[in-house]
């Protein structure tokens, strides 16, 4: 039998991930949306794509929360995206709204599935997810941390004009302005990024990456990115529906890692069939252990804004 991914939210990025997944002929699709027709219209035409690319899977549109029932995994990316000008703390009490309504129809029909939120302010929505469902920690997770090092490393792909394939980053923190990109565990090819790149540039390409998000709202002008996005959210979808335990950073809820308690926060992890498997305590300097300080304080202004809300 094949998985079953419901991914709730059939916007861009809800329909991109779910034609990643058929690319990738991952996992049995539904798209669910509370708008009439369109997930089903988006579901249909991604199927009719099947013959031409070649993926076995049934792919289906729908309105009712009924055909999620026993779902692997579970997407989240329902909610408003940012537009100029907003940061994504801005979205905190629709999506807060959104949020809830989708978890407690979805989650109890579906006891056993990882839960994967995308939508923002991530960490935050991450934190309410868990909440709301009653899940373990483990399978209560948010993706950002796979995207934010996606950006850092194609900007340092171009700078040392090498294969993207080649660049290996990690990266932690909330997802926001603050977040940490950690220069000391990038390689490229093995090989440490400073061999590559001077400090000077190291620092302009981390900077862009914390701000690659507003760069992409920017330049839209009436929505958020995407295409990268929904790349990650499914590359977190494969690592738990094939178990391949990748090493990736990802949101988790801390009780206690790098001194931090009760709040998402994007760390790496083990993800595979039973969500976070593994959470990775890495040795920090001085240095990175006080940006991450900083990045926590953001997340948990977020999370208290959302305890008002
Ligand atoms: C981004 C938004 C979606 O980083 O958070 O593109």
């Amino acid at each position: 039998m094949r998985p079953k991914v419901t991914i709730i939210g059939s916007g861009f990025v809800g329909s991109t991930s779910a034609h990643w997944i058929a690319a990738k002929e991952l996992a049995d699709v539904v798209l669910l949306d509370i708008i009439e027709g369109i997930p089903q219209g988006k579901a249909l035409d991604l199927a009719e794509a099947a013959p031409i690319e070649g993926f076995d899977l049934h792919i289906r549109g729908t309105n009712d929360y009924g055909d999620t029932a026993g779902s692997d995994v579970i997407v989240v990316t329902s909610g408003a995206p940012r537009k100029p000008g907003m940061s994504r703390e801005d979205l905190i009490k629709v999506n807060a709204t959104i949020t809830r309504d989708c978890i407690s129809k979805a989650a109890p029909l579906s006891p056993n599935a990882v839960i994967v939120m995308v939508n923002n302010p991530l960490d935050t929505m991450a934190y309410l997810a868990r909440e709301v469902s009653g899940f373990p920690r483990n399978r209560v997770v948010g993706q950002a941390g796979v995207l934010d090092s996606a950006r850092y490393r194609t900007f340092i792909a171009h700078e040392a004009g090498v294969s993207v394939e080649d660049v290996q980053a990690m990266l932690m923190g909330g997802h926001g302005d603050e977040m940490v990109p950690l220069p000391r565990f990038t390689t490229i090819g093995g090989i440490p990024v400073t061999e590559f790149i001077s400090a000077e540039r190291l620092d302009a390409i981390v900077d862009r990456a914390r701000r690659g998000g507003g760069e992409i709202v920017n330049l839209l002008k009436t929505g958020s990115a995407y295409f990268a996005p929904s790349a990650a959210t499914v590359q977190m979808v494969e690592a738990i529906v094939r178990d391949k335990k990748r090493v990736i950073p990802c949101a988790a809820y801390l009780e206690g890692e790098y001194g931090l308690h009760d709040l998402y926060f994007g760390v790496p992890v083990v993800l595979g069939a039973g969500g976070i498997e593994r959470i990775i305590e890495l040795p920090l300097d001085a240095h990175e252990q006080a940006l991450v300080e900083r990045s926590a304080a953001a997340v948990r202004s977020s999370i208290d804004a959302l305890k008002g809300a």
